[in-house]
């Protein structure tokens, strides 16, 4: 039976399930099974894409396990493998709307992990930030409109693997208020892991106000006893709950859409580049 090009596969749930019921995020990714082998994928030098900026990119030696329909999940957990000692590595770029204005805002940030429960890796994304950056207030003002899944693309380029991933879904801000006990110890966890110029910065003054001299601020983020001091308010758990993933990989040209398709359920899709 076939969906040709195309696969139904179940794996992680997604994002509303995730926002109530944390427990549900967890599962296991079921791999394309092998009669979806994309045999097409040629090695042949082609142009186009790979002349962007791949020239001693090896797609045939280094790609050799992407000949087949696999979820952007698993491609990704080997991209970032694949570039882990790679300074910088880890630096994504999100955008999201300002709803007043209507235009696009992007920026860098540090991605940090799928976030883990019971043991096993989610989907979700963790980031940190600021409660009075912008991107907080963009998204917590916006309005979705009806339909409408996400409120953020993170873009991530792996230039080892020449590799760019496109990744739709929604954002949760987990602060000091936040009711759901998992997703608070998640931040406070968070917190104790950052080093200790990450988290002084969040005992700054407002970021984006014309400058002013610091104030002095707890060093390390830490008391006198060098002990760590609790999350301050402004200490935000940044998840992105990804609903689509565009992925394109230039060494052979391969364009790949992940896309939920229901609350449970990605559907798999190669497309031309
Ligand atoms: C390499 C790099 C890493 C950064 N990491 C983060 C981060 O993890 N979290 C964050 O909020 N901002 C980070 N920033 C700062 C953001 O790019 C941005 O300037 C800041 O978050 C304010 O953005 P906003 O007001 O548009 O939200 C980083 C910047 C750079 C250059």
């Amino acid at each position: 039976m076939l969906v040709h090009r195309s696969l139904l596969y179940l794996y992680f749930s997604t994002f509303t399930s995730a926002f109530t019921h944390t427990s549900q995020i967890v599962g296991s990714s079921v791999r394309a099974p092998s009669s979806f082998a994309m045999s097409s994928l040629s090695n042949d030098n082609h142009i186009g894409l790979t002349e962007i900026g791949s020239e001693s990119h090896n797609a045939s030696s280094d790609m050799s396990s992407n000949n087949e329909l696999t979820s952007w999940r698993d491609k990704i957990t080997s991209s970032i493998a694949r570039s882990r000692k790679i300074r910088g590595g880890n630096y994504v770029q999100i955008s999201t709307v300002d709803p007043a204005t209507l235009e696009p805002r992007c920026r860098t940030v540090v991605f940090r992990g799928f976030l883990k429960e019971n043991g096993s890796e989610t989907n979700v994304m963790k980031m940190i930030t600021d409660k009075r950056s912008c991107k907080y207030s963009e998204v917590t003002t916006a309005n979705l409109g009806q339909g409408q899944k996400s409120n953020c693309e993170l873009l991530w380029w792996f230039a080892k693997s020449s590799e760019q991933y496109r990744i739709r879904g929604q954002l949760k801000f987990v602060g000091s208020d936040e009711e759901d006990s998992f997703l608070s110890a998640c931040r406070k966890e968070q917190w104790g892991n950052l080093s200790d110029l990450a988290r002084e910065q969040f005992f700054w003054k407002d970021p984006g106000v014309p400058f002013e001299e610091q104030a002095k601020v707890p060093e390390g983020g830490r008391d006198s006893d060098g002990k760590v001091l609790p999350p301050p308010n402004n200490f935000l758990l940044m998840l992105l709950y990804p609903n689509r993933c565009d992925y394109l990989r230039l060494g052979d040209n391969y364009r790949q859409i992940d896309s939920i398709k229901d609350d449970t359920m990605w559907n798999i899709q190669r497309v031309n580049p």
